[in-house]
């Protein structure tokens, strides 16, 4: 499907050596390596045109916004966006949701309602309590059903002449599950309501379509899809995004300010108070133009065929219990326990065989929890994971279970 050797090249990172041994890094849903081309052009940009953006009449300040917004429209392009206006650009995928979050303040009244699901990483869920807090919201969740996945028919009874928007996630970070979006997204149009997707888990696994997936708000973090961290876009329907006010105020989101009051910036620039992480966003321009040269089709199909290698294979070990959804509806994230063996252990014994997998509850504690555990092991794979690796991870999860029986 694509040069493994030559993408393997690209990711430095993956020729380190840990406690002397090869790197496996089943890690990614926590954060992906950068290629070569990304770390190229961090250094790049602090070595030939570091500036503060939209801020000089200078040279150097003037190539650096418009590399900042070239950015922006890669991004537009990426997501198939209808203006760069929707872009904005966020710390991450947590303070996209946050944004939206403390603007719909203003629009929600006490015991007003918001919709998530089981399956909501912290970032989706701490918000709206500090918005129940604070304003008497309330929320109501999509509850999962023991295939691990969200129950619709639920979700449909759940809407009340209260509810003002719906916040899911796409790909669960914990389980991999892919959720039914679009089906999700026109259910709560036809009534009426808008739907904020996290895309922070799936932006780097499958093709995202905006205009066609006729989400309002899309959040994901740059970190996520190979690029650096600290960068993060909110993608929001210019009309959404014209009725919301920013949450941050501060220099370059404003068009005119007196002592006693201020006009804000026209989009996106009304969202983007302070200095903005403009190398952040070129090296994520170029993390994107990375992956689409690759292809992302490319990407999920190789991804999927990795999960399903890994899933087969673990599911022979006796003893395993796997949180996983049906064949069709998962990738990516491979959560699981071992009978009588703390994952954690599990984590810290993989750990010396040079294997990166991350154990406890994924920031999604009350998701663990439904399922009555404290924790899980993750696998979580991106393009540059090899079947040679899963053998290793395989054998090597093996020989901890022998040590501990
Ligand atoms: N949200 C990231 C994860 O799932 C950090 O590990």
């Amino acid at each position: 499907m694509f040069d493994l050797n030559k993408i393997r090249n690209d990711f430095p990172i993956l020729k380190e050596k840990i406690y002397g041994k090869n790197l496996v890094y089943l890690d990614n849903a926590a954060t992906t390596h950068k290629p070569q081309v990304v770390i190229d052009a961090i250094v790049e940009a602090y070595t030939k045109f570091n500036s503060n953006i939209h801020r000089g009449n200078h040279f150097l300040s003037e190539i650096c916004t418009q590399k900042y917004e070239q950015a922006r429209q890669i991004v537009q392009k990426y997501i198939n966006a209808v203006s760069s206006k929707e872009i904005i650009f966020t710390k991450g995928a947590t303070e996209s949701i946050n944004l939206v979050a403390n603007s719909f303040a203003s629009f929600l009244n006490k015991d007003d309602e918001v919709i998530v699901s089981a399956m909501e990483h912290h970032a989706n869920l701490v918000p709206w309590h500090i918005l129940s807090n604070n304003k008497g919201i309330k929320l109501k969740i999509i509850p999962m059903n023991s295939n691990f996945e969200l129950d619709l028919t639920q979700f449909e009874n759940l809407f009340t002449a209260k509810t003002k928007l719906v916040s899911v996630v796409h790909i669960s970070n914990t389980l991999g599950t892919i959720n039914p979006i679009e089906k999700i997204i026109k259910t709560a149009h036809s009534k009426a309501v808008p739907v904020l997707i996290d895309a922070a888990q799936s932006i780097q696994h499958k093709k995202i379509d905006v205009q066609k997936l006729n989400c309002d708000f899309l959040a994901f973090s740059g970190h996520k899809i190979y690029a650096e961290t600290g960068i993060g876009v909110l993608y929001g329907k210019q009309s959404m995004l014209e009725k919301m006010s920013p949450y941050q105020g501060g220099g370059d989101m404003i068009k005119d300010v007196s002592y006693n009051s201020t006009e804000y910036a026209d989009l996106p620039f009304k969202f983007e108070a302070g200095t903005s992480n403009y190398v952040g966003a070129y090296s994520l321009g170029k993390a994107i133009e990375y992956v689409e040269n690759i292809g992302i089709e490319n990407i999920e199909l190789y991804e999927k065929e990795l999960f399903e290698y890994a899933f087969d294979k673990l599911s022979k070990i006796e003893g395993i219990d796997i949180y996983a959804a049906s064949k069709e509806n998962r990738i990516s994230s491979l959560s699981f326990n071992v009978k009588g063996v703390h994952h954690l252990d599990i984590g810290t014994m993989l750990d010396k065989f040079g294997i990166a997998i991350r154990t406890g509850t994924h920031c999604t504690q009350p998701l663990v929890n439904s399922f009555g555990q404290t924790g899980t092991v993750r696998a979580s794979f991106a393009f540059y994971n090899t079947f040679e690796e899963i053998d290793f991870f395989i054998e090597s999860l093996k020989k901890v279970i022998e040590m501990f029986k």
